[in-house]
């Protein structure tokens, strides 16, 4: 049986190919979603993709995961340094996430070296442009393979 992984993006991702094109790339997000899908096939994992501007429809999406879902991708944009609900949210469907980012926020501005969500995650990945979520899928399913 395939693997089941959700990868759900945040505020603003839906702009990425115009957003900030220097820190961000010019990958969109539909591309990335279909790279994602591709590989997951080429692994044995079934990769949902969903992005929403909505911190309480996120909350949603994790929170009917359980049961349904091997392993979380999340790339929580800005809520990352401010939502303690996600941080709780995947802490409670107790379902293996690893937190992904197209650019290292570490390396940027103070503000972004806090993350609320890494706490509750597995694993990172950040710093790799669209190829953060790739690495972070192949890493995802190995973890599950290896359970
Ligand atoms: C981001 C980094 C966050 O600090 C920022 O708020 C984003 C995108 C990234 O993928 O690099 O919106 O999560």
């Amino acid at each position: 049986m395939s693997l089941r992984v959700l990868c759900l993006s945040g505020p603003n991702l839906q702009l990425l190919g115009t957003r900030e094109p220097e820190i961000y790339g010019t990958t969109t997000l539909a591309q990335l979603h279909a790279r994602l899908k591709a590989r997951g096939k080429e692994l044995g994992a079934t990769v949902t993709c969903k992005q929403s501007n909505h911190e309480g429809e996120l909350l949603d999406w994790i929170g009917a995961a359980r049961g349904k879902q091997d392993g979380l991708l999340l790339n929580a944009a800005a809520l990352t340094h401010t939502s303690l609900a996600l941080m709780d949210a995947i802490k409670a469907v107790a379902i293996p996430c690893v937190e992904v980012h197209l650019s290292n926020p570490e390396a940027r501005e103070a503000y972004r070296r806090e993350s609320f969500i890494a706490r509750a995650c597995v694993g990172k990945v950040s710093g790799f442009g669209a190829d953060s979520y790739l690495l972070a899928l192949e890493g995802l399913v190995g973890r599950l393979l290896r359970k």
